[in-house]
């Protein structure tokens, strides 16, 4: 028997309406002075933010110049912002995005270095972050849990993770009702993330027998849930089911890994500007084809939990896709250079995946998916 470490210290509250007493309960945390990060203006139009900072007991400082791939340049701002308000702690309000940029701008506004050289450098982060409280609007990414802030610097091309034990946040906060008027594209394009990290974290070589648990319930969760919001987006029920394997996932991110997917599409994700979900859809087919060789009973069961048809592992998984509109691949995503210029962009741990071992596998995986 494998054994295994789990950290689970990021405190918790999930649960339809649970924002306000939660945000009540984490007053301390919070402290007088917090800067608050969205994403872009669309919560604020919803009226989501202004409600939040109603519930707030402090002075809000409101950061909304974060896109979907949060850039070193946006991420400065809010350092900026933060460093001389003196801020007390960050709230990353939104999806992955809004929650890295705040991971890592509670690293900048307690640091003197650049937040570029923690990417590029791949530094060791300070002893002590500022308070992280992470409240997710998507059911996707896992963010609210896992310990990398992943951001992009577009002038040196790289995507890749600010990652440390200080950069998990110290509180999530997870309401399944801010998913309830989120467009299909973005409910499928996280649902599918969702998945990933349940069948990468499954197929990891870091899993273990917890991990394995929380994999095979998450993948039957989305084999229920994602067709059906596929058809009624209206479907509260699915919404609360899809914001709970997001968020259990979310402890898989943090103490298992990914495996080749997540790394080869952050090179997708910069060149075209497209949704990780988006990337890691086109790559699918073609990983689990290759990744059955060496793992073919994980890939089997991950199909079979999934509720996908009988077939060779990547007709399985396009078939289903295809049941719900939304297989792709790489080239509908936008212009690419060749596969091999986007391999030498792949950065990050490969050895969590055994596939990583096979010759000239990064270069196939991607001329496959195109
Ligand atoms: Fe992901």
């Amino acid at each position: 028997m494998k054994s295994y470490q789990l950290s689970m210290n990021t405190r918790t509250y999930f649960g339809n309406k649970c924002v306000e007493e939660a945000v009540k309960k984490e007053k301390k945390i919070i402290g007088s002075k917090t800067l608050l990060i969205t994403t872009g203006t669309a919560l604020k139009e919803l009226g989501f933010v202004d409600e939040l900072v109603s519930w707030l007991k402090s002075e809000v400082f409101y950061y909304d110049k974060v896109t979907a791939n949060p850039d070193v340049d946006e991420i400065r701002n809010a350092i900026k912002i933060g460093k001389e308000n003196h801020v007390n702690s960050v709230i990353g309000f939104g999806g992955g995005s809004a929650i890295d940029a705040a991971k890592a701008a509670a690293v900048g506004i307690v640091s003197d270095i650049d937040i570029e050289q923690y990417l590029i450098q791949e530094l060791i982060l300070p002893v002590d972050t500022l308070p992280i409280i992470a409240i997710p609007t998507t059911a996707g990414t896992g963010a609210e849990l896992s310990k990398g802030a992943i951001i992009s610097s577009r002038e040196k091309k790289k995507k890749s993770g600010i990652r440390g034990e200080n950069v998990a946040p110290t509180v999530a906060i997870v309401d399944p009702t801010y998913t309830f008027k989120l467009p299909l594209t973005v409910t499928m394009e996280t649902g599918f993330d969702v998945f990933a990290h349940a069948a990468e974290s499954y197929c990891a070589v870091k899993a273990d027998m917890f991990s394995e648990m929380l994999s095979e319930k998450s993948i039957k969760i989305v084999g229920e849930a994602l067709p059906r919001l596929a058809k009624n987006l209206d479907d509260h029920e699915a919404r609360e089911m899809m914001s709970f394997a997001s968020h259990i996932m979310g402890y898989n991110v943090k103490n298992i890994g990914n495996c080749l997917p997540h790394r080869l599409q952050y090179p997708i994700g910069v060149v075209t500007e497209t949704s990780h979900g988006a990337g890691l859809i086109a790559l699918y087919p073609a990983w689990m084809k290759y990744e059955s060789t060496v793992n073919p009973m994980r890939i089997k069961r991950i199909l079979d939990w999934l509720g996908c048809e009988e077939g060779r592992p990547e007709d399985r998984i396009r078939k289903w896709l295809n049941g719900m509109n939304i297989a792709r691949n790489i080239t509908d995503l936008g212009r690419v250079p060749s596969a091999e210029e986007l391999a030498d962009m792949v950065s990050g741990n490969l050895k969590n995946d055994k596939l990583a071992d096979e010759d000239n596998i990064i270069v196939t995986l991607y001329k496959e998916s195109m």
